[in-house]
């Protein structure tokens, strides 16, 4: 990355400050290091976004005087002083750039699902201590299930089970099938895997499944799925392998959900991106929801309503 930048300030005379801003980059391994991991992830052309990445970091130590940047590499305070920053620049632009070169249509929630704003839900399914951007996200992934009417539901990633409980609160008939790992390993989530299931008034509509996805053999639930909500692994292996095996899941007419779709899981903006090209997938607008419909090309739609139903009264 460092000698692209560089490279970079000779072909564009503008950026003047890319020698300066590579030399100190450079003392930094840790920061280089990272940023070299999240373009990775990526897998997006690296070259403009090092770019886009460098003026706004250049800009931004632009306003450090030189003397004060050597003083704090020398300190070996570098890191700590940008490190956070221009990891969430390197992100955010990310983001943006995948999703400007993904085939992604980004609607609202009524505009694919019409009458999706009338469901009833209990209010449970959303996490008021969630840090997730939007607190709607879980409500969207429930609401879009009982919608269609889904009987048959697969979700990576359990956690507590928040999510499994309200899928298993859509119907009578319903059938909820959750895949983790097994609590023991995974230190992280583990204490907490399936924790409100237990206590669930829907606990027999749902079935545990404890094994690494990656393992996880489909045969048993081939093309028996009416929807399966991806959100186990994050990383872009991880996403992939669980995208593979819920199309083999997934019934005719059946339906995916990935969520997390936001600058900070770079694996998942990375490989959707990829994937949008094969399947064109919807972006539920303003949340971390991408979803594909077997049987629907977002970009044939035409939205079920007009946006002008929402109000932004800001
Ligand atoms: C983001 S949480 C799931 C949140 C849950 N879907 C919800 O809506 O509340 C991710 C979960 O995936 C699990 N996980 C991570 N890697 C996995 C893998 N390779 N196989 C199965 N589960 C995995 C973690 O243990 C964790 O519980």
């Amino acid at each position: 990355m460092i000698s692209t930048l560089s490279r970079l300030d000779n072909k564009k005379s503008g950026f003047i400050l890319v020698g300066q801003f590579a030399e100190v980059l450079a003392s930094s391994g840790d920061l280089v290091n990272r940023m070299e991991r999240i373009l990775t992830a990526m897998r997006t052309p690296s070259l403009l976004l090092a770019h886009a990445v460098a003026s706004k970091c250049m800009l931004l130590l632009d306003r450090h005087p030189r003397a004060r940047l050597e003083e704090l590499y020398e300190q070996g305070n570098f890191e700590a002083e940008f490190g956070a920053l221009f990891n969430r620049l390197l992100l955010e632009l990310g983001f943006k750039k995948t999703l400007e070169a993904s085939n992604i249509r980004e609607l609202y929630a009524e505009e694919i699902f019409e009458g999706i704003g009338t469901v009833s839900l209990p209010l449970n399914i959303s996490n008021e201590a969630s840090h997730h951007d939007n607190h709607m996200d879980m409500m969207f992934v429930v609401a879009a299930a009982k919608l269609r009417s889904a009987k048959r539901i697969f979700e990576f990633g359990t956690y507590t089970g928040r999510t499994t409980c309200g899928l298993a609160s859509i119907a009578d008939d319903v059938k909820v099938f959750t895949l983790n790992l097994p609590p023991a390993d995974d230190p992280r989530y583990g204490p907490y895997i399936g924790t409100l299931i237990k206590t669930s008034p829907y606990r027999d509509r749902v079935e545990q499944l404890f094994s690494d996805s990656r393992t996880f053999d489909t045969s048993a639930f081939a093309s028996s799925m009416d929807y399966v909500f991806v959100d186990a692994d994050h990383s872009y292996e991880g996403v992939k392998n669980d995208t593979l095996k819920a199309f083999e899941m997934l019934k005719p007419g059946g339906m995916v959900i990935w969520h997390d779709y936001a600058p900070k899981s770079p694996g998942v903006f990375g490989y959707l991106q990829e994937l949008s090209h094969e399947r064109p997938l919807f972006r539920i607008r303003n949340t971390c929801l991408v979803l594909y419909i077997d049987g629907v090309n977002p970009n044939d739609f035409t939205p079920k309503t007009n946006a002008g139903f929402l109000e932004d009264v800001s």
